[in-house]
């Protein structure tokens, strides 16, 4: 695979955003997540993350249309010229429509996409066990990477906490709803040979040596 803008596909839990940080920090391309985006706007409570909150504590996505407006805006950013690592979009079939658009719009090359893979039990217990930083979004699990202080982040000293939709009824919502909504998206990534799918079990840089097989970086 070589492509300037590449999708990280997976259900809640497969590791997008810990793989996304890594290779970010690897390779230097700019890493795009839209669910700390939206996070950050219910933070500072301005008028996107008052729209997204309801959604984001239900387990259900975003409306399109607000998604498509941040995308838009961030792609345009300096540091998105180089590679992108897209973790968290797009999750529905307009959006992925919308990417290919906007990417013929920027004269960027078609994204391709890998596919996380994680047995659901597995995920269920990652997503019980998470932390996230307050400040930084640096993501900790109980078990498997615990802070060096409890509840304090070894990157930035920030906080950390759990994420409110990662409560048990949440987890299931998000996860049927990956399956309704975001799963045909494999399929479509799959038909345009687009799609490269990875192993997402075994210890972070297990997986991240696999990534890093999967992409031909530029
Ligand atoms: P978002 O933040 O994107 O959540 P998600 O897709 O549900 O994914 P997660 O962040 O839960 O999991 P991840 O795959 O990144 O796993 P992580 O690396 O953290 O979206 C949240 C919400 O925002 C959505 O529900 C929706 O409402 C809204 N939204 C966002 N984007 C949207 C869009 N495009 N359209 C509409 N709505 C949108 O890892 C999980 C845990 O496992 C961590 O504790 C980690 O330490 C641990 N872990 C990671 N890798 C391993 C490993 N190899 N072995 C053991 N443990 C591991």
């Amino acid at each position: 695979m070589s492509a300037q803008t590449v999708v990280l596909l997976g259900p809640p839990g497969a590791g997008k955003g810990t793989q996304a940080a890594a290779l970010a920090r690897a390779t230097g391309w700019a890493h795009i997540s839209t669910g700390d985006m939206l996070r950050a706007a219910v933070a500072a409570g301005s008028a996107l993350g008052q729209a997204a909150k309801g959604y984001m504590d239900r387990g259900d996505y975003v409306p399109d249309q607000l998604i498509v407006e941040l995308i838009a805006e961030r792609m345009a950013a300096p540091d998105a010229q180089g590679g992108v690592l897209l973790d968290g979009f797009p999750r529905t079939p307009a959006q992925a429509d919308m990417l290919d658009e906007l990417l013929i719009r920027l004269g960027r090359e078609p994204a391709a996409a890998v596919s996380l893979e994680v047995a659901p039990d597995q995920l269920v217990r990652r997503l019980s066990g998470r932390l996230t930083c307050q400040s930084c979004q640096e993501v900790y699990h109980l078990e498997t990477r615990a802070p060096r202080q409890a509840g304090i982040c070894d990157v930035c000293g920030g906080q950390l906490a759990q994420r409110s939709d990662d409560q048990p009824e949440t987890v299931q919502r998000r996860l049927a709803v990956y399956q309704e909504k975001t799963a045909p998206l494999i399929a479509f990534y799959r038909a345009g040979h687009r799609l490269t799918a990875v192993d997402g079990l075994g210890t972070p840089a297990e997986v991240a040596g696999r990534l890093k097989e999967a992409i031909a970086w530029s």
